[in-house]
């Protein structure tokens, strides 16, 4: 009698925390809109949309797989702005080139994927405030000697397709110079440079010092040119005319002043960011 009598004590406290833990996100996913009424279940879970994020996760240390999932300073920056901004969403590796044209289609809400704010660009898409500032460098297997940009002249270069590295080895090589390949990942460029099938790679400066540490026995060195590579900022991209653009690049604006964005910089990078340089960038 004693045993029946607990398991009931235990059933009522299961359905207890079932309804509390429904009432709890409940509760969180309509704090703007609930309203009282009947019909809320309803229109919550209309409302409640889950915005679609891309990105090319080969893109160490901003994104890139690990036990299946995306990681990265990017990774955790867009966690911490949509949890500042309200907002659900699923991150998704769909790839550079598919990223572009979805954002593009509005098949996606926005992308995040080290994606450089330039003019071009602003053409098709709406950006967000920057977060990110980058250059581009040559890395190139040991014995080459490159010791600026026109060195690459003569030589094959690997690029990532539709990236800005593409286009700073293309100002440097001219446009369709067949010493430049293209490839669909930014892995893919440097498992060519690991093959010999290039000599150098042409890529964000960031990326590509974490290739170097990563890679000790490749035998691959980097350098810069700061003549010939532009600095540039990373920010979120947008369709044109995108409704979450203001609310989002806001947050992400609010998660740089408020010093999250600092705590994951320092998390992925050690030091400390340049905040200053940052919000001077986005005036
Ligand atoms: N910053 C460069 C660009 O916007 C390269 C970005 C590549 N990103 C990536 N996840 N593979 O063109």
């Amino acid at each position: 009698m004693k045993k029946n009598l607990s398991f009931l004590y235990v059933g009522f406290l299961l359905i207890g925390m079932l309804f509390l833990a429904a009432c709890g996100t409940n509760e969180t996913k309509d704090s703007s809109e609930n309203n009282g009424s009947e019909s809320e279940g309803n229109s919550e879970s209309a409302e409640k949309k889950v915005l679609q994020v891309g990105t090319e996760a080969t893109f160490a240390p901003f994104e890139y797989m690990e036990k299946g999932e995306i990681v990265g300073f990017d990774a955790d920056l867009l966690k911490a702005v949509m949890k500042e901004a309200g907002l659900d969403y699923e991150f998704k590796n769909v790839g550079w080139e598919a990223m572009l044209a979805s954002v593009q289609g509005e098949d996606l809400d926005f992308g995040v994927a080290g994606i450089t704010i330039n003019d071009k660009r602003k053409e098709s898409y709406d950006f967000s405030v920057p977060y990110f500032q980058s250059t581009h460098v040559i890395v190139f297997n040991e014995g080459e000697n490159i010791t600026s940009a026109a060195d690459l002249e003569g030589i094959k270069v690997g690029v990532q397709t539709g990236t800005t590295g593409a286009d700073a080895a293309e100002k440097v090589l001219g446009e369709n110079n067949k010493n430049i390949s293209k490839y669909e990942t930014q892995a893919l460029a440097f498992m060519a440079l690991k093959n010999g099938d290039v000599s150098a790679v042409v890529t964000d400066n960031v990326v590509a010092a974490e290739y170097v540490k990563n890679n000790p026995d490749a035998g691959v060195e980097m350098i810069t040119d700061e003549a010939s590579f532009e600095s540039e900022y990373y920010g979120f991209m947008f369709p044109k005319g995108s409704e979450y653009k203001e609310e989002i690049s806001e947050a992400l604006a609010t998660v740089i002043d408020n010093g999250t964005y600092q705590e994951i910089y320092k998390e992925w990078f050690g030091n400390d960011a340049d905040i200053d340089a940052l919000k001077k960038a986005a005036e």
